[in-house]
């Protein structure tokens, strides 16, 4: 599979001044550019961080916790996320890091906003922005910081954790899948839950979660399963953080595993 914005994205960092921060996430995809020992990556999803580290990438996996960055950015590249205050956060972070002259490079099709967020952030930052458009719908803009400014694009207030439901009560940020409300599939599996256990013959004394998210499923199963020890696992970092949070909120046991699926884990 190819994917324009990605490639305009690659052949920029192959040219752009180091040092270069890469904001990556669930977008990126092979063909992977060739590695640089000036590029450091910043991603949230451990399948992204694996793929990248085995091409050769040094990568910071965690949510995108820019200030453990040993060397300052001259550059940053970034192909748009989906989410916006995930990408404000983002810009906000390159425009503070980047030095007077430094680059912002963001790729993104049209209906990702990538325009826009341009715009935004020329206007927001008084910087000067080119935006190109290439193949196929893709725009690479390249936003020059012109000036030191603490302005900042709105990003809800990305870092932190919130509550987002009272009962149960679960806490939940932006950068998590659904971030802000309980899925209905997942509701309706809970639903189900009540002539599931009926029908269970021995106890269940511990309980895998894979895909857990913020944890809304092993959180709304707590209370027919009191004892259970629980094993939570999230291939996005940014789920997990929430995931401890609730399942600290709710005096539940759980191992919280960053992995892909069950990888890596044991036991029962
Ligand atoms: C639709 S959400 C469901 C979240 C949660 N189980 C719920 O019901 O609210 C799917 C979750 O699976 C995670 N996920 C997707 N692929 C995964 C993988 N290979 N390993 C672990 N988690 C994964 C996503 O990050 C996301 O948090």
């Amino acid at each position: 599979m190819s994917d324009e914005v990605l490639n305009s994205l690659y052949r920029a960092l192959a040219e752009a001044d180091g040092p270069v921060w890469w904001f990556a996430d669930e977008q990126v995809i092979a063909p992977l550019p060739r590695a640089r020992e000036d590029v450091q990556v910043f991603c949230n999803r451990v399948d992204t961080a694996e793929a990248l580290r085995t091409a050769g990438f040094v990568v910071h996996l965690g949510d995108f916790a820019v200030e453990q960055a040993p060397l300052k950015p001259q550059t940053v590249v970034y192909r748009v996320s989906k989410e916006r205050p995930l990408v404000n956060m983002l810009i906000n972070a390159a425009m503070t890091a980047l030095p007077v002259g430094g680059r912002l490079l963001l790729s993104g099709y049209k209906n990702d906003g990538l325009k826009g967020y341009a715009d935004k952030t020329a206007k927001t930052f008084a910087a000067e922005r080119v935006v190109r458009k290439g193949g196929s719908g893709a725009y690479l803009a390249e936003i020059t910081k012109r000036a030191d400014s603490a302005a900042r694009l709105p990003d809800k207030d990305y870092r932190q954790l919130r509550p987002i439901c009272e009962e149960p009560l679960l806490y939940s940020k932006p950068g998590i899948y659904g971030w802000e409300k309980i899925d209905r599939g997942s509701r309706l599996l809970i639903s189900q839950l009540p002539d599931f256990v009926e029908g269970l013959t021995t106890p269940v004394h511990r309980i895998a979660d894979l895909g857990c998210g913020y944890g809304y499923l092993s959180v709304a199963a707590n209370e027919y399963f009191p004892n259970a020890q629980w094993l939570l696992t999230d291939n996005n970092a940014t789920a997990l953080l929430a995931c401890e949070k609730n399942m600290a909120a709710h005096g539940m046991v759980a191992e919280c595993v960053l992995t892909d699926c069950a990888d890596g884990v044991s036991g029962p």
